[in-house]
């Protein structure tokens, strides 16, 4: 058959039957309850249930074995949790089946009202669970109870607290309780130990599921494959033969009613120590001992552990222009909105190879990419150093793909050179297929005990350390960022860095993604 006929369906379960035999993951069946805190929330409507809802409709949750509780403090009931919910699982124009399933979904969800650090809601909570579970006839202890926190981390603590002594299944009756928990963990190094700590006195390492949504999306999944599954890069990943590294992150919106938190933490923690940096792991680390989590969470806590101090000079920081027009922003604040700098990796394999993260809001393009610069041909016979580098770019969205920039003969009867790609556009090849949301496999991997995607406490705090004297820095307004206009590339000296970094622009170059 060829892949073309394959579902969403049959890929994803071939995919999970592969991997988890690798990993010795079994499916388990029998009683599911998910517990969305925060239900009434933003990340909970905009992400949680509809990766939840895209479970379901793909036969990941049944509906004889799974419910789902949304619980918060507003005082509604389970038919106003559904309405909310409604329209964000399905567009407007929705057909009669959609809406079905919507209907048979939404009738999967109750809704609990507590406050997040007294007894009386996380008991009628544990009540809710326990009832389900009494009607699914699993015995007492033996079900699979998650929770997933959509709550600001003010309030881990005390609500680890309230499941811990309330709503806890025992494993040793065969039972689990899983813990997910959402960025931003911390806002340094101090907050970000304390927070763990805290929390690891209540749960195992093995219960805690720090989600980084970067990790579940389709091309940085992909990363360990591509890696590790080619010969073709084996001589080539090092310093030998790469130039640089750019991990980039451009949103072409600014910070869109959400300035009061964003604000709170800026660009650097709310995208560069955790999306960009797992990124840079995944590119950057050695081959793991085997697939199993912990193998690739040590490989990846070693890069962490090697990345030098950032050098002042190797930083450009920005704030677009207007952005304390918003009313939640104080009117002097220094938070930058945008950030480009410089990591070195002081190992065998990237000795002298800068990483550039880059990362920015309200810029002139939304995109996500890993571009990875390879040197120039020694000996060069065909005076082609004016068409560019090699250069290898995953791109992470929109429109999936990666490509390999090559220079090729110009077809025609000179004998010019000519930059041309390999490309694998994913929307071109793989037609047929749907690719998942990151949270519809991260919470499917929750469920099933895979904890690969998930970012391990060690690697936490080894993240936390390479950026807290920055922040700090930042923070106290020793480093004030540079202001640029909405809707451009970011501040110059940001591309000048990139230059002085070893960067080399193909000028007039652009790759366009093939249509259809
Ligand atoms: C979130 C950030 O983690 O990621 C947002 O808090 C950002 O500021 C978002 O917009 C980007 O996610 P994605 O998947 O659209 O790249």
């Amino acid at each position: 058959m060829g892949s073309g006929a394959w579902t969403v369906e049959k890929r994803l379960s071939f995919r999970s039957e592969s991997f988890s035999k690798e990993l010795g993951i079994v499916n388990e069946t029998g009683c599911l309850s998910i517990i969305v805190l925060g239900a009434s929330g933003d990340l909970a409507k905009k992400k949680t249930f509809p990766a939840l809802f895209n479970l379901y409709r793909q036969g990941f949750l049944q509906s004889n074995e799974v419910h789902i509780f949304g619980y918060a403090r507003s005082k509604i009931s389970d038919d106003d949790l559904r309405n909310r919910l409604k329209g964000y699982l399905v567009g407007k124009e929705a057909s009669s089946e959609q809406s079905e399933e919507v209907s048979k979904f939404l009738q999967l969800i109750k809704y609990v009202s507590g406050s997040y650090d007294s007894a009386s809601g996380f008991e009628l909570l544990d009540k809710g669970i326990s009832e389900h579970e009494f009607s699914k006839k699993s015995a007492e202890g033996t079900s699979r109870r998650l929770f997933y926190l959509a709550l600001p981390p003010s309030v881990y603590p005390s609500v680890c607290k309230m499941i811990k002594s309330y709503c806890m299944n025992k494993s040793d009756l065969g039972g689990w309780t899983r813990i997910v928990v959402e960025k931003p963990f911390g806002r340094d190094l101090e907050s970000a130990e304390k927070l763990s700590t805290e929390i690891g006195e209540l749960f195992d390492e093995p219960q805690i599921y720090r989600i980084d949504h970067y990790l579940g999306k389709e091309l940085v999944q992909n990363l360990l494959v591509l890696r590790f599954a080619n010969r073709l890069f084996l001589p080539l990943w090092n310093h030998d033969n790469i130039a640089n590294v750019q991990i980039v992150f451009r949103e072409d919106f600014g910070t869109d009613g959400r300035g009061g938190y964003f604000d709170e933490y800026g660009i650097i923690r709310d995208i560069i120590q955790n999306h960009l940096l797992q990124v840079l792991c995944l590119v950057a680390m050695e081959k793991p001992v085997s697939l199993k989590p912990e193998h690739i969470r040590d490989e990846k806590v070693k890069v962490l552990q090697s990345v030098l101090p950032i050098k002042d000079e190797e930083i450009i920081l920005g704030q677009y222009e207007g952005y304390t027009d918003d009313p939640t922003v104080p009117d002097h604040s220094n938070t930058p909105t945008f950030a480009t700098m410089v990591l070195r990796i002081h190992n065998e394999r990237w000795e002298g190879v800068p990483f550039i993260l880059k990362a920015g809001k309200a810029l002139n393009s939304r995109k996500a990419e890993i571009r990875v610069q390879f040197k120039d041909v020694p000996g060069d016979i065909f005076k082609c150093k004016k068409q560019g580098r090699n250069e290898f770019v995953i791109r992470l969205q929109p429109s999936e793909a990666m490509y390999m920039k090559l220079t090729v003969k110009q077809p025609g009867l000179e004998m010019l050179t000519v930059q041309s790609e390999l490309d694998l556009s994913y929307g071109q090849r793989y037609q047929d297929v749907i690719i998942p949301e990151a949270y519809e496999r991260l919470i499917l991997d929750t469920i099933k005990g895979d904890q690969q995607h998930f970012v391990r406490r060690d690697e936490l705090k080894a993240a936390w350390e390479i950026f807290t004297p920055l922040l700090h820095r930042i923070d106290n307004g020793e480093v004030k960022p540079i202001s640029y206009k909405p809707g451009s590339r970011g501040p110059a000296e940001a591309d000048e860095l990139l230059e002085k970094a070893g960067y080399v622009q193909t000028h007039g170059y652009i790759w366009i993604p093939p249509t259809l």
